[in-house]
């Protein structure tokens, strides 16, 4: 099956808006409200909230598996934070959350788990994380290679084990990162992944899995600037979806 990808646009997020918020609006604005009031921070429901392209591409990625009448199905979401999804996936799927709590303490993790009642959140490294053999669906939403810059690994690990994989990709141009290393104090200058980067990325795809990865869509790998309109920086995200 070719894969997926979608180059996320002011006009692909201005059309699927309308739909996203019809859909989510209302639920993420429920959990904000049960996050102040149980006292649990979680930032990923706070972006939903407060960067709007964010709810066209949860839509993109999620607004299937969030139906009521949905079957249940093995997840294992990668860097999922906390948010309305969080609770959405876990009720109705066999759901696993990996994510190493770099924004919030892990007690806010547990809280939330209390109150689903449901043990599925793992605080750790995904690469430390004891991964069954089998998933129908891994999930990385805005972590790859933005954050975490370890994506052809990822893959690597996780394709084999999946159906299916749903991942948002982050990459600039012009842009660099004063950064710290934790070891040492020392200040590094760090480029983040490009359209360069992004484009040998997919030629890895297409090459290693042919079957899941052919036909991509080379017209979505491009790079716009839309700071100020879509973004408030210079990133450009697009949406892959590989099946099996
Ligand atoms: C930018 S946030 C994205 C959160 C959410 N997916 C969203 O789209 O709003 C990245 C998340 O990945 C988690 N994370 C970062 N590095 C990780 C790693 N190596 N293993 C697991 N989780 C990680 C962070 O704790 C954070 O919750």
């Amino acid at each position: 099956m070719p894969a997926k990808l979608v180059h996320i646009s002011p006009q692909v997020s201005r059309d699927l808006h309308p739909q996203a918020d019809l859909a989510f609006l209302p639920g993420i604005e429920k959990t904000a409200e049960n996050f102040m009031q149980s006292n649990i921070q979680g930032m990923a429901n706070q972006w939903l909230l407060d960067m709007p392209w964010k709810r066209p591409v949860a839509f993109m990625m999620l607004a299937d598996l969030v139906q009521p009448d949905q079957p249940a199905k093995e997840i294992l979401e990668i860097g999922g934070n906390l948010s309305y999804f969080t609770y959405e996936l876990a009720k109705h799927h066999n759901y696993i959350l990996v994510d190493k709590a770099t924004h919030e303490t892990e007690d806010n993790y547990h809280k939330v788990e209390t109150q689903i009642k449901k043990t599925f959140v793992h605080n750790c490294d995904w690469a430390d994380f004891t991964s069954k053999s089998h998933y129908d669906i891994v999930i990385a939403n805005d972590i790859f290679p933005n954050v975490d810059q370890r994506l052809y690994e990822f893959v690597d690990r996780f394709l084999p084990q999946t159906q299916e994989m749903r991942l948002t990709l982050t990459y600039y141009e012009d842009t660099s990162f004063e950064v710290q290393r934790l070891a040492s104090g020392e200040m590094l200058t760090m480029r983040p992944w490009g359209l360069r980067d992004i484009r040998h990325f997919m030629t890895h795809l297409a090459q290693t899995y042919p079957s899941m990865c052919k036909d991509i869509d080379q017209s979505q790998l491009v790079y716009h600037d839309y700071s100020g309109t879509l973004f408030s920086n210079r990133r450009n995200v697009i949406y892959l979806h590989i099946q099996k």
